[in-house]
Parts: C-alpha cells; structure tokens; sequence
C-alpha cells in the first residue's frame, strides 16, 4: 500500500518506520527535506522516502495525519488540492491547558477535521496511548494483544485502516462512527493522566476481553 506521513516526530516516526518493515511503500510528505524531522526518522529507516507534500498526497492511498492539532488544519489545507477520496488516519489528540479536552468537549477533533476535508474517509486511530506503545508494543508475557480502538464513518476505510492495526500488532477494535472519536479523546487524556502525571509506565495499555 501507498502511504504518506504529514507529520513524523514521536508518533509519527515509528508507525512510518514499522509500515515500511512490513512492505508499504511509505513516503514522508516535507516541505523541507532538509529538516531535524526527516532526517531523524530516516535515521531510523533509510528506506522511508520523502516528497513535497502535494506529490506525496497524489501518490498515496493512506495518509497518516501525526501533527499538533493546532496545525493540523493548516498542514491539511496545504494538501486539499490531492487529498480527494483518501483515506487520513488521525492521530492527533486536541489537548487543551491543564491535560482538558482541546475543543472544551462540544466536538472531537476528529470531526473537527472531517468537516475541513468532507471529501474524505477519515478514521481516527492510534492516539489512545503514548508513542512509547507506537515504537514497541510486545509484550512478552501476555496472551492477548494489545487492542486499538478506533472509528471513523466509511467503513471501506477502516477495514483497510484495521488491517494496517493488526499488521501492526495490535487488536483492532472497531468502535463505531467517528461520534466515537470524542470518547476516545478522552481515554487519551485518561492515559495521559495514568502515565505522565501519575507515574505509571508508558508501556500501558488496554486489552480487550469480550464473551
Ligand atoms: N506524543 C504522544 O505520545 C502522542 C500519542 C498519541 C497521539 N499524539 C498526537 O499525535 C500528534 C503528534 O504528536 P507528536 O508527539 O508526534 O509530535 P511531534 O513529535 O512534535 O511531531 C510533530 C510532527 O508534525 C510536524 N509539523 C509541525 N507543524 C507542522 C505543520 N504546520 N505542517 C506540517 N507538519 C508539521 C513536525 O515537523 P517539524 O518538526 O519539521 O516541524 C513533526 O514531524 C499530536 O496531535 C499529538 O496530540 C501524541
């Protein structure tokens, strides 16, 4: 599969870097290609390409939205013109002052977005835990894996968006339309809570039971 990354610092990074282990063609979308950015996640892994955002967009089926939401509409907007009938993945969290939801909890930011770029499948994914899980997410001694919830409302896109979780290792766990993705806002803040504030490890996360 074709793959684009608008963003790839601490999320970003690793979730390109294991694509590309696993045989997607991944391209980092860069303004600049000289930048701390892409040099650092090719420092990683060479194989990852680079293009001017507009011809990374065109060329890819999935892009991978992994920028502060506080510019994620701006970095969107850049690319409108390619971006038609994609499928984006949001990684982003609006996070306000003092660990609050960003959007003061009257909308997630996945919808937010959706509504900027309405031409699209946009599925939110990969934002309910910190970028520790998104380097490494084994875990030697459990039987079950760790799970992903996820949502968005094309449901084409998350099958596709699904099997990417999986292949990544997780358990996809398909939550529902992206009315979910406020929900989901706020495991992320509870996550961030648990860990950054709490003192729990980073490698925290959820598995999913169900009978
Ligand atoms: N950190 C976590 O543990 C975590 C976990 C889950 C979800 N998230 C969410 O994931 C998103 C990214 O977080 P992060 O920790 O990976 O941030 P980060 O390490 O600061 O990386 C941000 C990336 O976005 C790029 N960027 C910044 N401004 C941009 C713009 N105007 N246009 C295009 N690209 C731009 C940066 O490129 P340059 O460096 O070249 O500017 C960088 O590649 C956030 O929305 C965050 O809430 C974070």
């Amino acid at each position: 599969m074709k793959i684009a990354f608008i963003g790839y610092g601490n999320v970003g990074a690793p979730l390109a870097d294991h694509l590309q282990r696993l045989g997607h063609q991944v391209t980092l979308a860069a303004k600049n290609p000289e930048s701390d950015s892409v040099q650092k996640a090719q420092a990683i892994n060479p194989a990852l390409q680079v293009a001017e955002p507009l011809q990374a967009v065109s060329e890819a089926s999935v892009i991978f939205l992994a920028t502060p939401f506080q510019v994620a509409s701006e970095a969107l907007q850049q690319v409108q013109a390619a971006l038609k009938g994609k499928i984006v993945v949001d990684c982003t969290n609006p996070v306000g002052a003092g660990l609050t939801h960003g959007l003061n909890n009257t909308q997630s930011g996945s919808e937010y977005l959706q509504a900027f770029i309405p031409n699209t499948a946009l599925v939110k994914a990969f934002t309910i835990y910190g970028f520790e899980n998104f380097q490494d997410n084994h875990f030697l001694n459990s039987s079950s894996k760790p799970a992903m919830l996820y949502c968005g409302n094309n449901k084409a896109a998350k099958e596709t968006v699904g099997q990417l979780i999986e292949q990544l290792g997780w358990q996809a766990l398909d939550t529902g339309e992206l009315n979910q993705a406020l929900h989901l806002e706020h495991m992320t803040l509870l996550w961030i809570k648990m860990v950054r504030l709490q003192g729990r490890s980073p490698h925290l996360v959820w598995a999913a039971l169900e009978r």
